[in-house]
């Protein structure tokens, strides 16, 4: 992770985070290590609990915990009670920043510790869910300090959500299956930056891919870039690999389950296990073969059909596969690190020692993917031309036209 590598090094001479506390939600893996020790270089004290038990690396857990610097809460597979319970560990330890992955951990410091708001002088949220969890709050009046959203950052939604996230589902749904993808009909459900990177990927595998959307422009841009788009009612019966990449729940539901066809494979992508309706699948099943395959179980339903869910409806990619390759992780988490940077006050000339408004969600400050961009560019060896001062003058002036 050559980007963090570079940032732990500057980090480590301006010390950002000096006698700060940050509490942590996030996927417990060897990625995230190398984010916590980038931070804890920047001087901060870290506590990490897993925001997915069913992704927590436990070797990756010790290892943190044995850290300076660093406690963690976290065991893979622990039941929801463990969940929150870890989330509250971490959150005893009043944290000056935090850093979210879905919204739990800023949920539950409003729901349940609202005594500790006042002392967060804001934090990071990693994806579009939880992103949406805080605009809610934020719209309600209800959120109590800066939020910065990492997934409306460029970089975020082109390298992390297309390309990574594209990938690294298919990626999950070939290990779960062995399947081969070319010739079958994959439909896509929610055209956004996964959606689409997902749907581009299927593709070039060979899949027929249908597109199934709630927005107009989205849905017009899958046409656009030559896919077929149509409603879940009718995309249903023809998918062969069902993929939801949308943030709503039961996307597919009882009444796609009734007409899927036989052999069909149910995978998602979205953050949370509630775009594929397992209770009603559970339901309609006459009988249930758990583990077919690893992360593969198998529906029969009344009529004879054999459905295949993936995963347990839970992120495909993070638990049939190892999640977004190092290299998506590297550019995601320096975007994450910079924005809590920011909001720490810490970097010159960003925010200075002004406090960002509280109880908002902000963007990404464009210099900060402009940093990652070029560390990325650094990383790889490419330069990139500058513009000249003519070019400059030309492009910052009203005056000069044709
Ligand atoms: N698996 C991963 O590694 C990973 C990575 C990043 C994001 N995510 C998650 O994936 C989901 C999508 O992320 P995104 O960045 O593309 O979000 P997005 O909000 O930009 O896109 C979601 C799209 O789904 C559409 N949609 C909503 N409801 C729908 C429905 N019922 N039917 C069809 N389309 C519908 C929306 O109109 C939107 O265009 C989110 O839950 C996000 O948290 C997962």
């Amino acid at each position: 992770m050559p980007v963090l590598g570079m940032l732990r090094a500057s980090f480590a001479g301006q010390q950002p985070f000096a006698g700060l506390t940050i509490a942590c939600c996030l996927h417990l893996t060897a990625e995230t290590a190398v984010l916590v020790r980038t931070l804890t270089a920047g001087g901060a004290l870290v506590h990490l609990a897993a925001s997915n038990p069913l992704s927590t690396q436990d070797d990756i857990a010790a290892a943190l915990a044995a850290e300076p610097g660093v406690t963690v809460q976290a065991r893979s597979g622990v039941d929801r009670g463990g969940y929150y319970e870890h989330i509250h560990r971490v959150l005893d330890s009043q944290p000056d920043l935090v850093m979210d992955d879905g919204g739990d951990l800023v949920n539950a410091l409003h729901e349940a510790r609202a005594e500790l708001v006042s002392g967060v002088r804001g934090g990071c949220e990693a994806t579009s869910t939880g992103a949406a969890r805080l605009r809610r709050m934020a719209a309600a009046g209800s959120l109590g300090f800066p939020m910065i959203a990492a997934e409306l950052s460029a970089i975020t939604r082109m390298i992390d959500h297309k390309y990574g996230t594209g990938q690294s589902v298919l990626d999950g749904i070939l290990r779960a299956t062995n399947t081969l993808v070319a010739g079958k009909t994959v439909v896509v459900a929610g055209f956004g930056p996964c959606g689409s990177g997902i749907a581009e990927r299927a593709r070039g595998l060979g899949a027929q891919v249908l597109v199934t959307e709630v927005n107009p422009v989205r849905a017009l841009d899958a046409i656009m870039q030559g896919f077929r788009v149509m409603p879940m009612s009718a995309a249903a019966p023809l998918g062969e690999i069902v993929i939801t990449a949308t943030g709503s729940r039961e996307v597919v539901g009882a009444a796609e389950i009734a007409v899927l066809p036989d052999g069909a494979m149910l995978a998602n992508a979205g953050h949370f296990d509630v775009e594929i309706d397992v209770a009603a699948l559970t339901a309609a099943a006459v009988e249930v073969h758990p583990a077919v395959r690893p992360h593969a179980d198998e529906y029969l339903l009344a009529d004879g059909r054999r459905l295949i869910l993936l995963a347990e409806g839970r992120v495909v990619n993070l638990v049939a596969a190892e999640g977004n390759p190092a290299a998506v992780m590297d550019t995601s988490f320096a975007v994450q690190a910079l924005a809590l940077a920011w909001l720490a006050g810490a970097v010159e000339g960003q925010i200075g020692d002004q406090d960002a408004p509280r109880g908002l969600v902000l963007d990404v400050p464009a210099s900060i993917d402009a940093q990652v961009a070029s560390l990325t560019l650094a990383s790889l060896g490419t330069r990139i031309d500058e513009l000249t001062d003519a070019q400059l003058r030309y492009l910052q002036s009203w005056r000069q036209g044709s």
